[in-house]
């Protein structure tokens, strides 16, 4: 009997982490291209800073964080997301103050943990890619995000998602609407499921994204929250969706949108993607307007999305199209020719000097005395442009037999010249 994974948390074996850095790489290229800076925060944080953030009734802090007392006696929780502890980052560290003259604008990769029921794109150790600009309340920036958001998504090989975008208005806004809702479905409660009929004194805007067709039956008739955005929501909406459409991005306005996070006030917005089932959003994100002054920090404006990383790669399916790394393939034929094509390997690793762009693998074949014909085939499995000959005849002689896989044409370079020729073959 071995050991399994926990459940709802994968490994991430070496025969699929070729996409994974694919679109580890193109998201970092578009954040910097972007003027974004990586930020890493603890895996584990002090639990209020969840709890104050995401909200006491929400599901995540509910029912899905990993909550512990550690031997000091404190409450640590696995984060859930990213924008909590960034937000006590840029407090904690007045990175206001240290980063920019403006705005601060964060990107951030890796993993988040919450304990729900795993199934298809909902995993217990799921992967985000996330931003956040801190700093301003300015709808330009609602719009930078997206059209940021959008130009990753199409970058990392996604085509037919939708943009689905609400605002749930400013918090007196949002609380206004509250109120109204709730004295709407007091009179409906006995229609309501059982977690709405929780969720109506306790959360109440999360009746609106119900899926129990009870539920969905009762929003039918209740008040829009449209009808309670104050003027200078309504004109900032507005505008939102003037510069999507005039930038040709897609959306729906999807007016029961309302986010499972408490922090959310102003524009909120979800993409999802048809192959995705159920669980269809890829990335989320919004306004959190007041989160940063209610966690003790300056009274700024905040907003930022996040994608999972998982999701992505289940949408792109068979559409996935890894860049090809350039192989050079060692066959030898005896140790020593394993020792030469060791030292000739290191040359043209050198030679590659721009290594990090030109992605240069070199692979050495012959271990266990191979034969050759094998070695060809490990060449061409590992997808070789090259493979380099070397026998006990090309030791006496001092030169390697080149083999060019796609010309299958062959010619004997000098040892110390293969680093070079590698290049122009
Ligand atoms: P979220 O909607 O909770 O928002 O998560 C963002 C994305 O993470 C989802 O759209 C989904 O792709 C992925 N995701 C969430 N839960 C799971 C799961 N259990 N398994 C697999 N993937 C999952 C946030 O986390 C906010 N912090 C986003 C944000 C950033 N808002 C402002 N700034």
């Amino acid at each position: 009997m071995g050991y399994k994974s926990v459940k709802g948390m994968n490994d991430i074996l070496p025969q699929e982490i070729g996409i994974w850095q694919q679109i580890e790489r193109i998201a970092r290229a578009i954040f910097e291209s972007y003027g974004f800076k990586e930020i890493r925060t603890p895996i584990l944080e002090e639990t209020g800073v969840f709890t104050r953030s995401i909200g006491e009734t929400s599901d995540i802090v509910t029912k899905e964080m990993y909550t512990f007392t550690d031997k000091g006696d404190r409450s640590l929780t696995m984060r859930p997301e990213g924008t909590a502890p960034i937000v006590r980052s840029y407090i904690e560290n007045s990175l206001d103050k240290t980063l920019s003259d403006t705005e601060a604008r964060l990107y951030y990769l890796g993993p988040m943990f919450r304990a729900e029921r795993p199934q298809k794109g909902r995993l217990r150790q799921f992967h985000q890619i996330g931003a956040e600009i801190i700093g301003s309340r300015d709808i330009q920036f609602d719009f930078e995000l997206i059209m940021q958001l959008d130009r990753m998504l199409k970058e990392f090989g996604l085509k037919d998602f939708t943009f689905k975008i609400n605002s749930l208005g400013c918090a007196e806004d949002k609380n206004k609407f509250s109120k109204k809702l709730q004295d709407y479905l007091k009179d409906e409660v006995a229609r309501l499921c059982d977690d709405c009929k929780t969720r109506l004194e306790k959360n109440v805007l999360r009746v609106l994204d119900c899926k129990s067709e009870g539920c969905k039956a009762v929003i039918k008739g209740a008040p829009k929250m449209q009808e309670s955005l104050c003027k200078d929501c309504v004109l900032n909406f507005a505008t939102f969706e003037a510069m999507l459409q005039s930038d040709g991005i897609p959306f729906e306005t999807a007016s029961n949108l309302v986010r499972g996070l408490d922090y959310y006030t102003g524009i909120v917005f979800e993409v999802t993607h048809p192959k995705l089932g159920s669980q269809d959003a890829i990335g989320a994100g919004g306004r959190y307007d007041n989160l940063v002054k209610d966690m003790g920090g300056p009274d700024v404006g905040a907003m930022g999305y996040a994608i999972g990383i998982e999701r992505v790669i289940l949408a792109l399916g068979d559409d996935i199209k890894l860049l090809k790394p350039d192989v050079v393939f060692f066959a030898t034929l005896n140790k020593d020719a394993r020792m030469k094509a060791c030292q000739i390997a290191e040359e043209i690793r050198k030679e590659y000097n721009d290594l990090y762009k030109t992605n240069i693998i070199t692979l050495i074949g012959g271990a266990g005395s191979a034969s050759l014909k094998s070695q060809m085939r490990s060449a061409d499995r590992n997808g070789a442009r090259v493979v380099i000959i070397i026998g006990e005849d090309e030791i006496k002689k001092g030169e390697a037999v080149l083999r060019d896989m796609e010309s299958k044409k062959q010619e004997s370079v000098k040892f110390s010249d293969i680093a070079r020729r590698i290049k122009r073959c």
